[in-house]
């Protein structure tokens, strides 16, 4: 991968960035109204001096020197006194200069002073003399434009701002180089996190399901890797399932084409005696009839698997359906010695797929019927608001086992009649699919209960 598209160098460019521009910010904000106001203040400070100085000069002999020396040391300032030399334009010489061993020449000309002398007014502000700035506050000693100045540099001030400016670039320098530290480390603590979140994907898209992903993070990365655990599980889950079902399917189809296969081998036999020979034909159509109910089975839980299963919805009146099932049934249950009746109440009206719930109907009819002893009643009843249920006086189902019968390829122990254990299965999931259920009630006998949505009875009469 380009090292610059990494989560870490963009990381460390973010946070470069946000330094970078607050420091600026900070910069262009501060600086410059620091270095205004220190000069603006030591401006202020000669202009609040001068004109005291100017009441002291106008008591005091103009021609003695010692005035601008003492004035210097009270302002704390270098004082220069003018006097007009032409008049227009205005030039003025140098009366008296508290910097007495310097050459005074260097504020002959100074802007302030002429301003303040031409205009016979006060005036203040900075200069630029030679490589160094200073402040400056002129007043108008006398009418004839002699000029009194103060002078100070503003060296100190300005070379404080200077260090406070120097200490900004290096501490954003720190911050950068910091910054840009943070992000790596940061995001590579991530980006180790977020691989092995990725292998971890690897592995289960390889199909191999064991590995739990592990991250104690309480963050959004650590919730991710919960997530994927979570997903990893289920996966897991349904993969054993689809081995099982798999297994079982496989074995449940061995079974009867074994026995088949048995049977023609037998038939292959020409001594066989007739009465033989149809009981073998007999049991060979018993087991092609259970491979058809098995493959029909196997077919509709395919298709409930793939929610391929096409349902209709539409009132479905209880009463004649149960009734149904006890005229389809009732040769089976003659033959095991079963009393077999319906008992309906005729506003037992659900909303469902007719086919389906016939098809729900029969699965717990025949399971009443094949896992009971012979003898003993079993009724079907049809109750308000939208009940199907299935009666039987047998020896009931283990209350641990409750759960279980409905899940796919399960037989109870010790179960009266053989069967692939598909049949509750395929019950509990077509009710589900039609947004109903199967209660399973087993204290003395079983009842099986389809609880279907209920149908408002006006829609039925519009039908
Ligand atoms: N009414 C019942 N009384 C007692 N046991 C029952 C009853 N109904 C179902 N069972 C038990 O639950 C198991 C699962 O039933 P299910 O209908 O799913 O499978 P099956 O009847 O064995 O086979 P299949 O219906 O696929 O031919 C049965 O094998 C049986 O042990
Ligand atoms: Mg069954």
């Amino acid at each position: 991968m380009n090292p610059f598209r990494s989560v870490g160098a963009r990381l460390s460019f973010a946070l470069a960035v946000v330094v970078a521009a607050a420091l600026a910010i900070v910069y262009v904000a501060l600086v410059p109204t620091l270095e205004r106001r220190l000069v603006n203040a030591k401006v202020a400070q000669l202009r609040s001096a001068a004109p005291g100085l100017r009441t002291q000069l106008a008591e005091a002999d103009l021609t003695s020197v010692d005035f601008v020396t003492n004035a210097a040391v009270s302002a704390n300032a270098r004082v220069v006194l003018f006097t007009p030399l032409t008049q227009s334009p205005r030039t003025l010489n140098v009366f008296a200069d508290s910097l007495q061993g310097r050459n005074a020449s260097d504020v002959e000309n100074d802007p302030i002073a002429l301003a303040a002398s031409t205009s016979l007014a006060p005036r203040s502000g900075t200069v630029e003399r030679g490589d160094e700035r200073f402040a400056e506050a002129a007043v108008p000693v006398r009418s004839d434009g002699s000029v009194l100045l103060l002078t100070s540099s503003l060296h100190d001030a300005l070379s404080y701002v200077h260090l406070v400016q120097r200490r900004l670039i290096a501490a954003g320098l720190i911050a950068l180089v910091a910054s840009v530290l943070l992000g790596f480390g940061a995001a590579s603590v991530f980006a180790r996190r977020i691989k092995r979140l990725e292998r971890a994907a690897d592995r289960i898209a390889g199909g191999d399901f064991l590995e739990p992903v592990v991250d104690h993070g309480s963050d959004e990365l650590g919730e991710l890797a919960r997530a994927f655990d979570r997903m990893r599980a289920r996966l897991a889950r349904l993969d054993d399932a689809r081995r099982a079902f798999i297994a079982n399917a496989s074995h449940e189809l061995r079974t009867p084409l074994f026995s088949l296969g048995g049977f023609l081998e037998l038939l292959q036999d020409e001594d066989l005696d007739p009465a033989t020979r149809r009981e073998f034909l007999t049991t060979m159509s018993e087991q092609v009839e259970r491979l058809t109910k098995l493959a029909t089975d196997l077919l509709d839980l395919s298709r409930l698997d793939a929610g391929r299963l096409r349902i209709d919805r539409e009132p479905v009146e209880l009463a004649p359906l149960a009734q149904l099932l006890v005229d389809e049934f009732s040769a089976v249950a003659r033959a095991g010695g079963h009393p077999l009746e319906a008992i309906v109440e005729e506003d037992a009206v659900a909303l469902a797929d007719p086919e389906r719930t016939v098809q729900i109907g029969r699965i717990l009819v025949e399971n009443a019927l094949k896992h009971t002893p012979p003898g003993t009643p079993v009724r079907v009843v049809a109750r308000a608001p939208a009940e199907l249920a299935v009666e039987d006086e047998g020896s009931g189902i283990p209350e641990s086992q409750v759960g279980e019968v409905f899940e796919r390829f399960t037989r109870l122990d010790g179960a009266l009649a053989s069967g692939s254990g598909l049949g509750l299965a395929i019950a509990s999931e077509l009710a589900d699919v039609m947004g109903g259920s199967i209660r399973l009630e087993s204290e003395s006998g079983t009842v099986f209960a389809l609880v279907l949505p209920v149908a408002a009875r006006d829609r039925l009469a519009i039908r």
